[in-house]
């Protein structure tokens, strides 16, 4: 496929951003029932996989045959990746949301070792003998973040564990009202860049700084979802993210 510079779809809210998105993914399993999806958690993208989840039941979409990838996962130091049953674990969250509702079947997750290297170098072979990753579904972090590549990451970077930083820390405890491990696994950067496609999915007033610096500062590892400008990726924003709708605060 020949990659292109981003294509910006600004939605009216979130609701858009999630019908826009659940178009667009619906279409690519359409093309290809096998697709290989890179799965984000985290609060954005969770409308758009209900409404998935709403086409399956009703008959108009069959996922049974696509592969769904893990993204990321935290990691308890001196124990490992958390297990999928912690109500903290982004693997759980990612069953609940998107495995299970949507009907997948085949799943390629970071594995339980406490050895990160290993889990790393497994979950690597993994993708790479699926053949890569056809689409990646990815929300944008307060940082810029993408997965858990914290800032400073650069275009190359592997996967690999992490330390988060003090901003994932505090947005990602928001998720459970509790504290997350300080550490987690990541998809690289270098995997996600080289996705044949990829949908940013950005919603609400909070995320208007950093995707203003996504869209418009330069491409620096200091803001890793800038680096995504370079590749095949389509950014569906609504008015709030964009800055286009009621300034924050007026009705
Ligand atoms: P959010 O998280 O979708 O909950 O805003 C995005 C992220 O931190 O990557």
């Amino acid at each position: 496929m020949v990659k292109t510079g981003p294509d910006l779809q600004p939605l009216p809210d979130a609701q858009g951003v999630a019908q826009a998105a659940a178009d667009r993914i619906a279409a690519r399993v359409q093309d290809n029932p096998e697709l290989t999806v890179l799965v984000a958690t985290g609060l954005t993208p969770m409308a758009t996989y209900a409404e998935l989840a709403r086409r399956v039941r009703a008959g108009e979409l069959d996922m049974g045959g696509v592969t769904a990838v893990q993204l990321d996962e935290y990691w308890q130091p001196g124990e490992g990746a958390l297990h999928g049953d912690d109500p903290r674990s982004l693997w759980g969250w990612m069953q609940r949301s998107f495995v299970e509702p949507l009907g997948v079947r085949r799943t390629i997750r970071f594995g339980d070792s406490s050895d990160p290297l290993e889990v790393c170098a497994r979950y690597d072979a993994a993708v790479q003998a699926a053949g890569g990753i056809d689409l990646a579904v990815l929300g944008l972090g307060p940082n810029g973040h993408l997965g858990f590549n914290e800032p400073p990451s650069p275009a190359h970077s592997g996967t690999r564990r992490i330390d988060l930083s003090t901003e994932s820390l505090a947005s990602n405890a928001v998720y459970w009202h509790q504290a997350v491990p300080p550490q987690a696994l990541t998809t690289g950067m270098a995997t996600i860049l080289s996705a044949r496609a990829a949908l940013l999915l950005v919603t609400g007033a909070h995320k208007r700084a950093v995707l203003d610096r996504v869209l418009n500062g330069p491409q620096t590892p200091e803001v890793p979802a800038s680096l995504l400008r370079t590749v095949g990726t389509v950014i569906l924003a609504d008015e709030a993210a964009l800055g286009s709708g009621a300034p924050v605060g007026e009705p």
